[in-house]
């Protein structure tokens, strides 16, 4: 195995330090290390972070890998800082039994670039009536703890009772996409001021809070651990603030799209902008900002949606939902929240590396610890070309945007998924 010396880094935002990668360790963690074997990475004005843990990630393998596969998703990943990754289960077929997780857990393992965890579908087919095959996912190789309709919501409350039932033997998560599907008929974009002069369905806010609402009572009467998906309103952050002050086991993501663009987005009519939840309001960034600072809010997740050209190069009502957001989340990230490293790292490592259970992962870099870790330089600003990305989809909103950050190197247990701001493989 190889060794690497990162000199004269910061580490998550510590003074100046060297860090000695060796084994798939850390090795060492001091001031003026000398290891003539090791290749030098000069850390100067650089942060290591904890390798990003993306909790929500679509990559589209099995079904869709015109639009993104296994390996080229785990790509966009390292080179966004991340050394794991958790699959959703919307493909095609669904990831609802142990066959088609274990086939996303293999291909994550063949790529090698980053850890990928598949995510169950809580429900065959995602089709909301039957429950899926939860305990043979849970007891598979891929060992599924969370599990997620995600882009559709588990709308029957007695199934939603059902789902949080089950996993609790295991203390499993459900990941709910909390959308009442009978609110958001024919929306388009969000429901508000902008919807109205567009001339657009609109999707209101509380399609959103009525689902959380409902849900952390059914999480807190079962006792079982909910996790709640992208969530883009003010509204939802004061009920899931009430939910933990009671101290119901739920957890909660925002994207870095909803932390950042607004629903005057959708004025250009370009479906780029499109997503579900929609793009909310000033006012719901800043409560979202907020909540993620005091912790109401959990983590960052990307919810990277790739979309092929056709599936969204198209007019607005026909287009997916869904953005690009791997590559570019830290950038978003040291945008929203300024260089607050250590609370980078707990929001984007090692909280949702804790959620997931993914040993390893979401660790500061200390003597002994196994080497996944990301090395970013947050001088560096950067513009977004499509063309550049390394996901198979160029539906990113940041098209053009100079961005600030860069990473400039990640490892997976010791061995480089990105140097020199270059994939490896
Ligand atoms: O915009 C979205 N796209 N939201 C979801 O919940 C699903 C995702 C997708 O799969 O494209």
């Amino acid at each position: 195995m190889s060794a690497y010396l990162i000199t004269n880094v910061s580490v998550v935002g510590g003074p100046p330090t060297d860090l000695l990668i060796r084994d798939g360790v850390v090795a060492e963690v001091a001031d003026d290390l000398s290891a003539p074997d090791a290749t030098v990475v000069d850390g100067t004005g650089l942060v290591a972070l904890p390798g990003l843990v993306d909790l929500h990630t679509h990559l589209r393998e099995p079904g869709r890998e015109d639009a993104e596969t296994v390996e080229s998703g785990s790509r966009a990943a390292a080179l966004g800082g991340y050394t794991a990754v958790c699959a959703m289960a919307n493909t095609s077929p669904v990831a609802d039994t142990a066959g088609v997780v274990e086939q996303v857990w293999r291909l994550g393992r063949e790529a090698g670039l980053v850890d990928v965890q598949p995510i169950g579908a809580v429900t065959v087919g995602l089709a909301g009536e039957r429950l899926a095959e939860l305990g043979a996912m849970a007891d598979s190789a891929a060992r599924v703890r969370i599990f997620s309709d995600d882009g559709h919501c588990v709308a029957d409350p007695k199934l939603m009772r059902r789902a949080l039932e089950y996993v609790k033997a295991f203390d499993g998560i459900i990941a709910q996409h909390a959308e009442e599907p009978r609110l958001t008929e024919g929306a388009q974009m969000h429901e508000g001021e902008v919807s109205t002069r567009l001339g657009l369905i609109g999707w209101p806010a509380v399609a959103e809070e009525a689902i959380i609402a409902r849900d952390v009572l059914l999480a807190e009467h079962v006792g079982s651990r909910l996790h709640v998906c992208h969530v883009s309103t003010a509204g939802s952050v004061e009920v899931l603030r009430q939910a933990k002050a009671r101290g119901v086991r739920v957890t909660a993501e925002v994207t870095p799209h909803h932390l950042l663009l607004t629903d005057e987005r959708a004025e250009t009519y370009d479906p780029v902008f499109k997503v579900n939840p929609p793009l909310r309001t000033a006012a719901d960034i800043a409560a979202l900002r907020a909540a993620l600072a005091d912790g109401v809010i959990d983590i960052i997740a990307t919810d990277h949606a790739p979309h092929a050209v056709e599936d969204k190069e198209c007019e607005w009502a026909y287009a997916r939902p869904g953005m690009l957001g791997l590559e570019t989340a830290l950038s978003i990230a040291l945008d929203v929240l300024g260089p607050e490293w250590d609370l980078i790292a707990e929001r984007m490592s090692r909280t949702p590396a804790r959620i997931a259970g993914l040993t390893g992962h979401g660790v500061d870099p200390a003597p002994g610890v196994p080497a996944n870790l990301t090395v970013v330089d947050p001088a560096a600003r950067r513009t977004i070309e499509p063309a550049e990305l390394a996901s198979r989809s160029r539906n990113t909103p940041y098209a053009r945007m100079t961005l600030p950050g860069r990473i400039v190197a990640t490892f997976l247990r010791g061995e480089p998924t990105v140097l020199d701001g270059k994939a490896v493989k």
